[in-house]
């Protein structure tokens, strides 16, 4: 169990920014992009953590990847880079940022930067990895917000775009006020859609249940993978509506997601739940997937051997102009690039890069 801390709050040295490693202070936007003006990107959040054999690996890298897609597609974003260009790019970042005592997440965020309401729009990945402790969270308290989870018709939660988190940034304000670090957003009908940013699973009587993505709650790859665990561990997993009243009195509840992983509730508004050792066993058997002790089919690795840093990358790193090849390798990541492919990861094809530039300046937002 860990004490976790708040990732807005770091500054990392390196960022992936107009196709590849620079130092964060150059990843700059123009202050009139659709990213700035309107908020316009959509992202994904993943986790990479040190393995039993020493390597270090991405969770899930495909699955984010394509939900990364589904999302750009949504809003007509372009997202050419291909599943093993995204793949390099994440390795090539976290491996001039990692310490072999802490795990890593890495926001990959697709900003608009140029175009305008839909016409002519380019994008541009940019990533941005913090480091995060190892292990399970500690249990924590939960409310309900009195915020509602936007719908299918006004504010698509099956898009994971930053817009979508006004919402969670007030009830994080409400829950904050009302000691809660985490708050449930019901949907429109007054049940149970998910929390600020993870899945909901509830315990009655030895079934697991979620709410299924049509009652408000977006499509985690991390509640996907706590069923087959639970497939494999013989325990009921149904995904159906919930009342709020039924997920007060339920026997056990836990938060899930990439970021959370399994992390168990020990009370809503107040109302305290008792011994949850259904989520207990269904966290542990995660931990245990995730980090490579027991490996489970459900859980994709891309995992790559510790490099060795080189320091900064090899040529002064400059905004990319529009002529300009966008992916230059860090001496490190070329490295790592060379030195071994992703481990599970073999489906990968490799095709030309066609990440897009930026121009201009502005401050970059991190995180968040
Ligand atoms: C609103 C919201 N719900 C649920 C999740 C959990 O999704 P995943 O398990 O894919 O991380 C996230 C995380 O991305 C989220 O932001």
């Amino acid at each position: 169990m860990s004490e976790k801390q708040p990732l807005q709050l770091q500054k990392p040295k390196w960022i992936y920014f107009g196709g590849r490693v620079r130092l964060s202070e150059e990843a700059v936007f123009h202050v009139s992009t659709e990213a700035v003006v309107r908020g316009l990107n959509v992202f994904e959040g993943l986790k990479a953590c040190w393995q039993a054999d020493g390597s270090f690996g991405f969770i899930a890298v495909e699955r984010h990847w394509r939900r990364l897609r589904r999302s750009a597609k949504l809003l007509h974003i372009p997202f050419e880079m291909s599943l093993a260009e995204f793949d390099d790019a994440l390795h090539s970042l976290v491996q001039m940022l990692y310490e072999p005592e802490r795990d890593m997440w890495v926001r990959a965020t697709l900003y608009v930067t140029e175009g305008h309401w839909g016409v002519d729009t380019k994008s541009d990945l940019v990533l941005t990895a913090f480091h995060w402790p190892k292990g399970l969270p500690q249990p924590m308290k939960t409310g309900i917000s009195t915020w509602q989870r936007a719908t299918d018709a006004s504010l698509p939660y099956r898009i994971k775009t930053s817009t979508n988190y006004q919402v969670a940034r007030l009830a994080k304000i409400e829950g904050r006020d009302r000691g809660y670090p985490e708050m449930v957003l019901l949907n429109q009908h007054g049940r149970v859609s998910e929390t600020i940013g993870s899945a909901i699973a509830m315990v009655r009587d030895g079934t697991v249940y979620t709410p299924p993505a049509w009652e408000g709650a977006f499509e985690s790859i991390t509640i996907d993978i706590v069923e087959a665990l639970c497939a494999d561990m013989g325990i009921p997993f149904v995904r159906r509506p919930i009342d709020r009243t039924e997920l007060s009195i339920a026997d056990e509840m836990g938060i899930i997601s990439t970021l959370n992983d399994i992390t168990l509730v020990h009370s809503i508004d107040g109302s305290a739940f008792g011994e949850q050792p259904i989520l207990q066993a269904i966290a542990q058997r995660y931990l245990r997937a995730i980090t490579g002790v027991e490996p489970h089919p459900s859980v994709e690795l891309s995992c790559r051997p510790p490099a060795d840093r080189l320091g900064p990358p090899s040529r002064p790193a400059a905004p990319a102009s529009p002529g300009e090849a966008p992916r230059q390798a860090t001496a490190a990541a070329a490295l790592a690039v060379q030195a071994e492919k992703p481990r599970v990861s073999g489906r990968v094809r490799s095709t030309l890069a066609k990440s897009g530039y930026l121009q201009g300046l502005a401050a970059l937002l991190f995180g968040g």
